[in-house]
């Protein structure tokens, strides 16, 4: 049986090594944040980090994972941003995509990156159908920006 840490949790999984992780985390774990779309790694929205790194859940086969995982439910317990901020830019709509912009908008933050050109490089692996990724990357960009963040 397959184990994993996921959100600083220890879980056994009851899955193959040869599930995805997408399914993993949806299917047997219940976390909902970390979206089904595409399946095919073309779409971002089941963007989790594994370790610092983003990687598409999709297209992560649970055998492989080697790190932590965390998802958008996960991150929302120790840091508000840029989870707040997107909200409080309401740079979303119908907010399917936002989870996986979470996730990546922390990876970005994580880097210590702070040119706006970088944070949409960064983010671009997550597409948004309804808001477009101006107003994202701005939010990400703003928090980027701030000496704090450096
Ligand atoms: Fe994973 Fe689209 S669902 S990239
Ligand atoms: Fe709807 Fe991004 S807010 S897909």
């Amino acid at each position: 049986m397959p184990h994993l840490v996921v959100n600083g949790r220890d879980v056994e999984l009851t899955c193959t090594p040869a599930t995805s992780l997408l399914a993993a985390l949806r299917d047997e774990l219940g976390d909902t944040t970390v979206k089904a779309a595409c399946g095919s790694g073309e779409c971002g929205t089941c963007t989790v980090l594994m370790g610092d790194v983003p990687v598409l859940a999709c297209c992560t086969l649970v055998g492989l994972v080697d790190a932590e995982v965390r998802t958008a439910a996960g991150l929302a317990d120790v840091t508000r941003e840029p989870r707040g901020a997107f909200a409080d830019a309401a740079a979303f709509q119908c907010g399917f995509c936002t989870p996986g912009q979470v996730v990546a908008g922390h990876a970005v933050l994580a880097r210590g990156v702070t040119t706006r050109d970088q944070v949409a490089c960064l983010l671009s692996g997550v597409l948004c159908r309804c808001t477009g990724s101006v107003p994202i990357v701005d939010v990400v960009a703003a928090l980027a920006a701030r000496p704090a963040a450096r």
